[in-house]
């Protein structure tokens, strides 16, 4: 029930066993394959193929879903923020990314599929949301960590998803980019107090959150480009415009620079500039670690959606009282 590791939106017959199609069809995927090659952009009405349009709704729906489910491990940390001000920030950044969320579902209903059947595969098990949110939040220095760290990561890959070729997705990208900078801001702000103004026991638990977040928030961008079956399609298609290890690398070299201005070292001993390639090595991924939490196995899997379905739920009386008031209005109106 718990695994996020399951296709829901199916994908295209090898080749060889392409359906037949059409002359009609033909023109439209050469118009189409035209299109994509020039750099336009896709519009919800434009004819695409099926592959395109199964593909986008996968990502933008693990895309939503894992908005969503981010709010959790930051959310349980808004009664315990350490001052008013903390406070403040943290509730309208868990807001903030409530809204990314349904930016996105709406995106991705323009696709074909109802925020039903999206939450519905949610709920089962059935969708994947980030593996990275199926880490807990121990202390508040995690807090600022993930804003660093986790939306440092989301920026790096999300840029660049703004000039995706299905206009709605990019259109919703450019929003949520920028909220998320001044996400990513607040969390290295915060950091930086305590590494600064902080007690030696506040700076040993930024060490310490930063020792723990570190390898899961560098998974965030995806297998290694040999290794992930999406990406030489998604490239073509212009969806991805940036491979994963190309982004993990541009991260990488980000995070060190920022790491010794905050004055905390990253958990990784290979970690080294490397002139001739003019950027960082770093440690091998435990990839299985990855795999295991994908899967379903991780620390807080179980949790994270026995919350999701617990808050749907409890809705439920919402979504009936606003069904019954919409028809209640729809009848005023037919009769009148
Ligand atoms: N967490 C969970 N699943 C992942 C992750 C991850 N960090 N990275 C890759 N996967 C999954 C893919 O969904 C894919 O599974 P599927 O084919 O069964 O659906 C599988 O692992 C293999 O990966 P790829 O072939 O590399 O998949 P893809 O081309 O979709 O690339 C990526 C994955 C980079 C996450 C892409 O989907 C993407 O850019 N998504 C939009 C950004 C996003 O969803 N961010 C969410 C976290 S950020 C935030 O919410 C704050």
């Amino acid at each position: 029930m718990y695994t996020q590791a399951m296709d829901t939106m199916g994908k295209e017959p090898a080749d060889g066993q392409k359906p037949v199609r059409s002359a009609d069809e033909m023109r439209l995927q050469e118009r189409f394959d035209a299109r994509i090659d020039a750099g336009d952009f896709i519009e919800a009405k434009d004819w695409m193929p099926e592959h395109y349009r199964k593909t986008l709704l996968r990502q933008i729906s693990q895309h939503a879903h894992s908005e969503i489910v981010g709010m959790l491990p930051e959310g349980n940390w808004i009664t315990r923020a350490p001052t008013l001000k903390r406070k403040a920030i943290l509730l309208a950044k868990v807001q903030d990314e409530g809204g990314h969320g349904l930016y996105l579902y709406a995106a991705a209903e323009t696709l074909g599929s109802s925020r039903d059947q999206m939450l519905d595969a949610l709920h089962t098990g059935k969708a994947k949301y980030s593996s990275i949110f199926n880490y807990p939040t121990l202390t508040w220095a995690d807090i600022g960590t993930i804003g660093w760290l986790v939306d440092g990561a989301a920026i790096m890959n999300q840029v660049p998803i703004c000039r995706c070729s299905y206009a709605p997705y990019a259109r919703a990208m450019i929003r949520i980019c920028r909220e998320e900078s001044f996400h990513q801001r607040q969390g290295y702000g915060s950091l930086l107090t305590m590494m600064q103004h902080g007690t030696p026991e506040q700076k040993a638990m930024v060490q310490d959150a930063v020792d723990r977040w570190w390898w899961p928030s560098i998974m965030m961008f995806g297998p290694p480009d040999d290794q992930s079956p999406n990406s030489a399609q998604s490239m073509r298609w212009g969806i991805k415009r940036v491979s994963n290890d190309e982004l993990r690398q541009k991260f990488v070299d980000a995070a060190v620079e920022q790491a010794k201005v905050l004055g905390v070292t990253l958990p990784d001993p290979e970690l080294k500039w490397n002139d001739e390639r003019q950027a960082h090595d770093f440690g091998a991924i435990d990839w299985s670690e990855f795999w295991r939490v994908i899967g379903g196995d991780g620390p807080c899997n179980r949790e994270r959606l026995g919350a999701r379905v617990k808050a749907w739920e409890d809705g439920a009386w919402v979504r009936e009282a606003a069904l019954a008031h919409a028809g209640k209005h729809q009848t005023m109106k037919e009769a009148a």
